[in-house]
């Protein structure tokens, strides 16, 4: 019997199994980038929470890890450009080496704030990891140092992504029917 959630998805574009693999190499990744370095790896909420668990894990650095939320001021799927801070840092970042990590990198105007919001804390350096990359939107001119896959022009849920709070919990990266949207 398929899960509640699971009736809901139109189709699957990364598996469980691909989101493993290429989580597993991202960490290799950044272990040979920082080692001995000591960084802190910054987690935005809520999307990126589940990347960030798997992420440190497969990345055996010694290293500690903050959050900060943020929100978008957004209407249903896509980002106004005004960013709101929700949850701030708890911990001086001074001279630290930040391992931004976000779920998505879509319009950029997220991680164009925090990354500009961050140098004037005094980083020592910015390194942006995200686990999905949806070029085709991009409004600023912010890159990832390293994503992990590439996705088209479609609002996608799962592994800690949302559509109206939900649907993080989906183990999966997946495309919802319309009729979902449409529901809300
Ligand atoms: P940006 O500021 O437009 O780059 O958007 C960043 C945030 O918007 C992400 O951290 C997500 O929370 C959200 N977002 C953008 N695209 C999607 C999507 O396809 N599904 C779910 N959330 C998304
Ligand atoms: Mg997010």
């Amino acid at each position: 019997m398929r899960s509640e959630m699971e009736r809901d998805i139109l189709k699957v574009l990364v598996t469980e199994e691909e989101l493993k693999a290429r989580v597993a190499e991202m960490g290799v990744e950044l272990y040979e980038k920082f080692e001995g370095k000591n960084p802190l790896f910054l987690g935005v909420l809520k999307g990126s929470f589940v990347f960030v668990a798997d992420l440190v894990r497969a990345c055996q650095l010694k290293s500690d890890i903050e959050f900060i939320a943020v929100s978008s001021y957004a209407n249903a799927t896509s980002s106004s450009g005004r960013v709101k801070i929700n949850y701030d840092l708890q911990q001086d970042i001074t001279g630290r080496h930040l391992i931004i990590v976000e779920d998505i990198l879509d319009s950029g105007n997220t991680l164009a704030f925090l990354k500009e919001y961050f140098m004037t804390k005094g980083a020592a350096s910015i390194t942006i990891v995200t686990l999905l990359d949806k070029p085709s939107r991009r409004q600023k001119a912010v890159y990832p140092d390293l994503a992990g896959f590439e996705v088209p022009d479609e609002f996608v849920v799962g592994y800690g992504l949302d559509y109206a709070q939900q649907y993080r919990n989906v183990p999966y990266i997946g495309v919802l029917k319309p009729e979902v949207y449409s529901h809300k």
